[in-house]
């Protein structure tokens, strides 16, 4: 949530931060801003709305300066307009400072600011930041990065913080709590600095992620420091970054959704590669090797995640305890955390998230860690907070995901927890030999196969033109597919903002077939395996009270083409390995309908793509 980039070097910062909040702006788009240090001037330009407002804005005016910070915002405190928008600047004008995260105890904070005669103009809790900075430097009589980390005591929350002063351009200073921030060196020694990766890679690949309650000072010509809140002195730990721009790019593709949909048999791919051989007969997932007997032996496996993320946990769930014969619930991050859970050191909890910085996510690791349990993760973005906390975890390899609504990180999710089914189920003996073999060879395929689901795009994109005026829809689906059928109903929403729900098919006759008419698509996925028959007799159900039904089948089905208004084949595979086709006929319609209503794929209304708050 919120995007912060920021500069100190030889170069004009301006166009470096543009670049950068451009490229962060999936983390939020409410509103923008920079402030530059242009000799003896701190100047800030911001407003409301998107970076290429701040473009506009910005356009033909003479901008200069070495040491600047930019963000973009993804409101918390106040409405997003430009006064509320990032950098917030201290009481006498000599600090500038933005932040991602929420102060807690801000209201705290600003009452007693305003008994010390501090006037604000904001509502946020960063004006109350820069301010508390302000008046400790001038109270205690220390520089400006000696009173941030002295502020840092006082202040409750979530952080990432860059400050920067007119009367100290050739430094800045940054800090971080649970929100991410990582700097990037260049080989001239300038400093970029993020929230990921993302805006630095074009410059440097040589990075170092600030740690929890770590303070980095920054100065000109000399080596990056790094003190705790304690003032002690650390060693920077530099990382290299392997990510290529590329990676960051549209690349010929209209929406970045679009494109990371069609990358999908090579994300795939990617996510098993080298952790799997059909015609040798082995899986392995080497980050959690070492943790399979605890797995094993473990009272239950929990998973637990936010949102899309969640819903590839559920279809863990179905295979892990089906394959593997492990006890294994899901957990929503955000409720887990506050419900007391009964947890021990035979516990292992596994935390699935594409961002790795899910604040309600992160929070319920901490919270299991605290009562002994073994945390893991699944995370797709290297370096990220919960791949840092936890013992052990593996990478999904998807690539950057920069389109909000998640779709490649989705399918490998879905990929990484089919491999640790499998290998957990090869450990304990409760697979055979030959389904063990048939499903290795089944996942190799499926790569070429997502690719013939990618094919029926132009089918997709027709039905999308029937139905992209409903305002109401229903996913059905049974057993790994009910997963699917949730996760094709928040992209729907999510995108389009069309109501969508998804439903197990079997509990339609609950409630949801109250809603069912002439009016309501019903999205099915009725694929050859266990409940066929069921399913079918569901849609039955539903042609019975005239809804319009789009099934996406097995190849060759003859049954459900007869009933149904709408067929969508995706190729025969093994029934485990449905998820990963049948989601992406969803991912696409989704997509349609979104372009069709003209909304904004990339980037829905009110959503950010890095939920780093509550
Ligand atoms: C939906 C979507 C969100 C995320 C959720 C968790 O398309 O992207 O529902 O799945 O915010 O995010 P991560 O996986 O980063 O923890």
């Amino acid at each position: 949530m919120c995007g912060i980039v920021a500069y100190l070097g030889k170069k004009e910062a301006f166009p470096i931060i543009l670049k950068g909040l451009k490229r962060l702006e999936y983390r939020g788009y409410d509103s923008a801003g920079i402030a530059l240090i242009d000799g003896n001037d701190l100047n800030v330009y911001k407003c409301a709305g998107k970076v290429s407002n701040l473009e506009a804005f910005t356009e033909g005016k003479n901008i200069n300066g070495h040491n600047g910070i930019g963000h973009t915002r993804w409101a918390t405190h106040g409405p997003p307009n430009d006064v509320n928008a990032h950098p917030h600047v201290s009481m006498d004008g000599s600090l500038a400072l933005i932040h991602n995260g929420i102060i807690e105890n801000y209201d705290a904070l600003k009452k007693e600011l305003i008994k010390q005669g501090y006037v604000f103009k904001s509502d946020t809790d960063t004006e109350v930041l820069v301010n508390l900075v302000e008046h400790i430097s001038k109270k205690e009589n220390v520089w400006y990065g000696e009173a941030l980390r002295l502020a840092l005591f006082h202040v409750v929350g979530a952080y990432a913080i860059v400050a920067t002063s007119k009367n100290h351009p050739n430094q800045m200073v940054a800090a971080r709590k649970s929100s991410p921030l990582v700097i990037g060196i260049g080989a001239d020694g300038d400093f970029y600095l993020a929230s990921d990766a993302t805006p630095i890679v074009e410059y440097t690949k040589q990075v170092v992620y600030l740690e929890d309650e770590e303070i980095a000072v920054l100065k000109l010509g000399e080596k990056l420091k790094i003190y705790n809140i304690a003032d002690q002195e650390k060693t920077p730990y530099f990382q290299q970054l392997e990510v290529e721009l590329e990676a960051l790019e549209k690349g010929g593709y209209e929406h970045f959704m679009l494109k990371e949909i069609h990358e999908q048999p090579r994300s795939i791919h990617d996510c098993f590669r080298g952790r799997l051989n059909a015609a040798e007969g082995w899986v392995s997932l080497g980050g959690i090797k070492d943790y399979e007997q605890k797995m094993i032996q473990a009272n239950r496996l929990i998973l637990i995640a936010c949102g899309t993320s969640w819903h590839a946990g559920l279809v863990g769930e179905y295979l892990i305890e089906d394959l593997a014969r492990i006890n294994v619930e899901v957990e929503y991050a955000s409720e887990f955390r506050y419900r007391n859970p009964i947890l021990s050191e035979n516990d292992v909890v596994i935390a699935i998230s594409q961002s790795g910085e899910t604040a309600d996510t992160m929070a319920a690791l901490e919270l299991a860690k605290s009562k002994g349990a073994t945390i893991l993760g699944i995370c797709n973005v290297v370096g990220s907070s919960i791949s840092r906390i936890t013992d052990a975890g593996s990478y999904t390899h998807a690539g950057p995901e920069i389109g909000v609504a998640s779709t490649k990180a989705f399918t490998a999710q879905v990929t990484v927890l089919i491999l640790m089914a499998l290998s957990l189920a090869k450990q304990k003996g409760t697979i055979p030999e030959a389904s063990f073999r048939n499903l290795l060879a089944e996942l190799e395929a499926i790569p070429e196969k997502v690719k013939q689901v990618l094919a029926t795009n132009d089918k997709i994109e027709k039905i999308a033109r029937e139905y992209k005026d409903a305002t109401n829809a229903l996913y059905l689906g049974r057993g790994s597919s009910f997963p699917v059928a949730l996760e094709g109903a928040l992209k729907l929403k999510e995108i389009s903002y069309i109501h969508a729900e998804g439903y197990p098919a079997a509990e339609m006759k609950h409630g949801p077939i109250a809603l069912i008419d002439e009016n309501m698509p019903i999205f099915v996925i009725a694929t050859q395996g266990n409940s066929y028959e069921k399913v079918v007799s569901n849609i039955q159900e539903v042609k019975a009270r005239k809804g319009k039904v789009i099934a996406i089948v097995t190849e060759g089905d003859i049954q459900v083409r007869e009933m149904a208004d709408h067929v969508i084949e995706i190729p025969e595979t093994n029934e485990y390995l449905v998820p990963l086709l049948a989601t992406i006929p969803f991912q696409l319609l989704s997509y349609h309908i979104a372009v069709m209503r003209n909304c904004n794929v990339d980037q829905p209304r009110n959503l950010a793509k890095s939920v780093t708050v509550e």
